[in-house]
C-alpha cells in the first residue's frame, strides 16, 4: 500500500508517457516549446508496463491514468494499454489528452482496454483556440471528442481552463455544448505550473467566478456532500440533472487532505504531488535490475516507491507565501 504519514492512501497512478506536445497552451508552455527529454532517458514501453504491474500487484493501485505532455504522441500507447489491461487485479484505465489524433486511435484504444478519456478543450471558438494553444487544431479536437464518445470511451470528460480576457466569458456556452453532446465538463483553476512562470494569483479565474458565470444560465445544485470522496472535482447537477458539471478548485479550495494520487514522470521519477519539489528515481533501480534478472528486484522497486510516498507533504503549499513553483512544468510532470 502507498500510505503517507498523514494516513492518505494512494490508489490512483498517473503515468506521463512523454513530455512532448503538439500544442503550446499559453498556461503550460512557451511558444518555442521546451527542452524535451532525450529518448534514452524515457522509460521504455516494457519499463512502463513493469512499473504499472508493480503498482497494481504490490502497491494497491486501482486506477491508472496515462498523461503527457500529449500521450497520443507516444507510438507504443495502444500496446501499453493492452498489456496493462491484462494485469491482475485489473486496473481502471483512462487517458488525459488534448484530443488531437484521437479520431484515429479511439476505437483501437477502446479495444485495447482503455475505459475513458479526459480531453482538454478550453474554447468553442476556433480563433480563441488558436490564440490559447498557438495551433490551429480546434477541429481535430472536436472530431477526437466525437470519436471517443462513439467508441464508448465514456463518460468523456472535458477539462477546461479559463484564462482572463481570453475565454472567461465562455463558461455557460461550454456547458450548454457539453450537455448537448453528452460530455462531462470540468473547469480547472489555472495553477502555477507553466514553464514560463507567468501565473498570477490576482486575475486568475476562480471556482467562485466560474459558478457565478454558470448560474447566469443554469440552475446548479450541489451534489450531496460525501460524494466528493477523493475526487478533486466538486460536482453540481445542471438544471436538476442528470447532467453534471465539475469544478476543480486546486488553488482556492485545494483537496490535498483527500489526495489519493501518485505520479510517475516519463523518465521514471516518482512524484508525490504535482507541486512536489523532490522526486524519487525508479528508473535507476529498474535498469540496475532488469526484469527477471534477480529475484526480488520488483520488491525492491516497490519498497523505494513506498518510501517516496511515505514522505508526501500535507499539501501543495499553494496557499503559503513561501510557495515555490516546482522546477518541472506540468507537461513534464504529467497532468
Ligand atoms: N493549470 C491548470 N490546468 C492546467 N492544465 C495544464 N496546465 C495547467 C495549469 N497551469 C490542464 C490541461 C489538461 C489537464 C491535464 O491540466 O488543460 O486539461
Ligand atoms: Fe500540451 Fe496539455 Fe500543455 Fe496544452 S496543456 S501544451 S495540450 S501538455
Amino acid at each position: 500500500m502507498l500510505i503517507d504519514t498523514y494516513g492518505r492512501v494512494a490508489t490512483d497512478l498517473r503515468v506521463s508517457l512523454t513530455d512532448r506536445c503538439n500544442l503550446r497552451c499559453t498556461y503550460c508552455m512557451p511558444e518555442e516549446g521546451l527542452q524535451w527529454l532525450a529518448k534514452p532517458d524515457l522509460l521504455t514501453d516494457d519499463e512502463i508496463v513493469r512499473l504499472v504491474r508493480i503498482a497494481v500487484t504490490r502497491l494497491g493501485i486501482t486506477e491508472v491514468r496515462f498523461t503527457g505532455g500529449e500521450p497520443l504522441l507516444r507510438p507504443g500507447l495502444v500496446g501499453i494499454v493492452e498489456r496493462c489491461a491484462q494485469l491482475e487485479p485489473h486496473p481502471k484505465m483512462s487517458l488525459t489528452t488534448n484530443g488531437i489524433g484521437l479520431k484515429r486511435t479511439a476505437s483501437a484504444l477502446k479495444a485495447a482496454g482503455l475505459d475513458r478519456v479526459n480531453v482538454s478543450l478550453d474554447t468553442l471558438r476556433p480563433d480563441v483556440f488558436k490564440t490559447l494553444t498557438r495551433r490551429d487544431r480546434h477541429k481535430d479536437v472536436l472530431e477526437g471528442l466525437e470519436a471517443a464518445r462513439d467508441a464508448g470511451l465514456t463518460p468523456v470528460k472535458v477539462n477546461t481552463v479559463l484564462m482572463p480576457g481570453l475565454n472567461d466569458d465562455e463558461a455557460p456556452d461550454l456547458l450548454a455544448w457539453a450537455v448537448e453532446n453528452a460530455y462531462e465538463l470540468r473547469f480547472i483553476e489555472q495553477m502555477p505550473l507553466d514553464a514560463q512562470h507567468g501565473w498570477k494569483r490576482d486575475g486568475m479565474i476562480t471556482a467562485g467566478d466560474i459558478l457565478q458565470s454558470l448560474r447566469t444560465r443554469f440552475e446548479l445544485t450541489e451534489e450531496a456532500s460525501g460524494e466528493r470522496g477523493s475526487a478533486p472535482a466538486e460536482r453540481w447537477l445542471v438544471d436538476g440533472g442528470p447532467h453534471r458539471v465539475g469544478v476543480i478548485a486546486s488553488v482556492t479550495r485545494p483537496f490535498c487532505s483527500a489526495c489519493d494520487r501518485t505520479r510517475l514522470t516519463a523518465d521514471g521519477q516518482v512524484r508525490t504531488c504535482l507541486f512536489a519539489t523532490e522526486e524519487t528515481d525508479l528508473r535507476g533501480a529498474l535498469r540496475a535490475a532488469p526484469e527477471g534478472s534477480t529475484g526480488g528486484s520488483d520488491e525492491a522497486i516497490a519498497r523505494i516507491w513506498k518510501q517516496a510516498m511515505w514522505g508526501k507533504k500535507a499539501g501543495s503549499g499553494l496557499d503559503d507565501p513561501s510557495f515555490l513553483q516546482p522546477d518541472r512544468p506540468m507537461s513534464a510532470i504529467g497532468g
